[in-house]
């Protein structure tokens, strides 16, 4: 089957490898794609807010299957208008992807179906004296969100009153995150340890990833502001067996329960960040997309064919049989732009990639560019540099930094301690 696979980050390169592998696979198109997504197909330069370009693409090129990678577009309803169009989408409908894109609308259904998440209150813009009210009464610290998309900058961990009452006022009054702060959902704090974990579902039956461990702090300890991810390992030895079953039994199945019988039946990937605190999951957020770099140790260590996971599963009758989990770790670690997350330098060349490329080694390209082809930086976050043990967590843990020691770009920054967390089990 032909597919197209909408995105340009180091997850998208993540997909595209993994795709790659099925005899499914005829043509590969993504857009617009980076230079790493390059090796598995055809990246083609269009802009993807234009849905009727994506349909007319779909179209002529005969695709069966379309992966949609970033949140934007889900939101947006891009899946909504390529299945109108009869075309096979791989990610929710709009409705559905408001589990990300309004958090107000999922803090309310994880409340409406009791389904574990810190308490919280909703204020609009309208009702800023009522927030400033409601932040004389609590306990902090606490955390302020704003309720639609910030591209992960959207959360602020208040330690007091005064930085909680600056950061409402950011919202409200000074447009921080323009329209998407006009409601923000204030919640307790929750202590424990977080994990990332991938429900595939076609709305009614599902299939659960293995849980991964991301690292959002820029610094190493965890210190420093929030970023994208600076890497990731997976399996994340904190999601015992008993964990999940609780992860299934109180958190994946009552949402899937809960978003059908509200009229918004998911189909694609349910992201549950959850924080788990003395064994008991809680959720911190949902998300309607695979994570960043979250999927770019997870999908290396899933056998099978991912294709006809996502192909069934966006037909509406997931073949859960379709992959397996192998017994391998994988890490990643994200090499940056010094400045990252706040302002950088772009257009630096990027050497050493080619030499530590292996069967265990893969450089997953996030903001690079060819440029004369000569290959640059061209964002943030760079590569993320990824390692496959069969070993162990330390084995992969060794050959990632052997592997990211031998690239170099100027003012490239990376975190050293990615997977030292699988040691604090609590
Ligand atoms: P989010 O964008 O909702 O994933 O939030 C970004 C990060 O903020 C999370 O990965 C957590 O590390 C932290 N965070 C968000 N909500 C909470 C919470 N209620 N308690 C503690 N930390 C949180
Ligand atoms: N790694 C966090 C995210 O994808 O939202």
């Amino acid at each position: 089957m032909n597919v197209v696979l909408i995105g340009s980050g180091g997850r998208e390169h993540a997909i595209a490898y993994k795709i790659s592998e099925s005899k499914l696979l005829d043509k590969l198109f993504v857009i617009p794609g980076n230079p790493g997504t390059e090796k598995y197909g055809n990246n083609v330069n269009l802009d993807y807010s234009n849905q009727e370009i994506i349909i007319e693409f779909c179209k002529i090129n005969e695709v069966k299957l379309v992966i949609i990678g970033p949140e934007i577009p889900l939101v947006d309803g891009l899946a909504d208008s390529l299945r109108a169009n009869e075309i096979n989408v791989f990610g929710p409908n709009k409705k559905a992807a408001e589990i990300e894109g309004d958090k107000s609308f999922s803090k309310n259904l994880m409340k409406k179906y009791s389904i574990p998440t810190a308490t919280f209150k909703v204020f609009t813009k309208e009702e800023y004296n009522s927030a400033l009210e409601y932040l004389s009464k609590i306990s902090y610290p606490t955390v302020i969100k704003a309720s639609g998309l910030a591209a992960g900058k959207g959360v602020a961990i208040c330690e007091s009153k005064v930085y909680a009452e600056i950061y409402v006022k950011q919202c409200f009054n000074e447009s921080l995150f323009g329209s998407s702060g006009e409601t923000i959902v204030i919640e307790e704090f929750l202590q424990g340890e977080e994990t990332s974990i991938f429900a595939i579902t076609d709305g009614d039956n599902f299939v659960l990833l293995p849980a991964a461990q991301d690292h959002k702090r820029r610094f190493d300890g965890d210190i420093g502001p929030n970023t994208g991810g600076m890497g990731a390992y997976a399996p994340a030895p904190l999601v015992t067996e008993e964990i999940l079953k609780r992860v299934t039994e109180k958190v994946i199945i009552p949402t899937l329960k809960a978003m059908k019988s509200e009229g918004r039946k998911y189909n694609g990937c349910l992201y549950a960040g959850l924080m788990i605190h003395n064994g008991q999951p809680s959720v911190v957020e949902f998300n309607c997309r695979f994570g960043d770099p979250e999927t770019q140790v997870v999908l290396p260590i899933i056998e099978g064919d991912f294709l006809e996971l996502l192909s069934s599963t966006a037909k509406g009758n997931i073949n859960k049989e379709s992959i397996s989990v192998s017994n391998k770790n994988a890490i990643t670690v994200v090499a940056a732009s010094d400045g990252y997350p706040g302002s950088y330098k772009k257009g630096f060349e990027i050497t050493g990639i080619e030499e530590v490329e292996s069967e265990n080694v893969i450089v997953f390209h996030a903001g690079t560019k060819l440029d004369d082809g000569k290959l640059k930086t061209n964002g943030g976050r760079v590569l993320n540099v990824t390692a496959i043990s069969d070993r162990s967590l330390i084995n992969a843990k060794q050959i990632v930094y052997s592997a990211i020691s031998k690239i170099d770009f100027k003012g490239m920054v990376f975190r050293k301690d990615i997977s030292d967390k699988a040691k604090i089990i609590k």
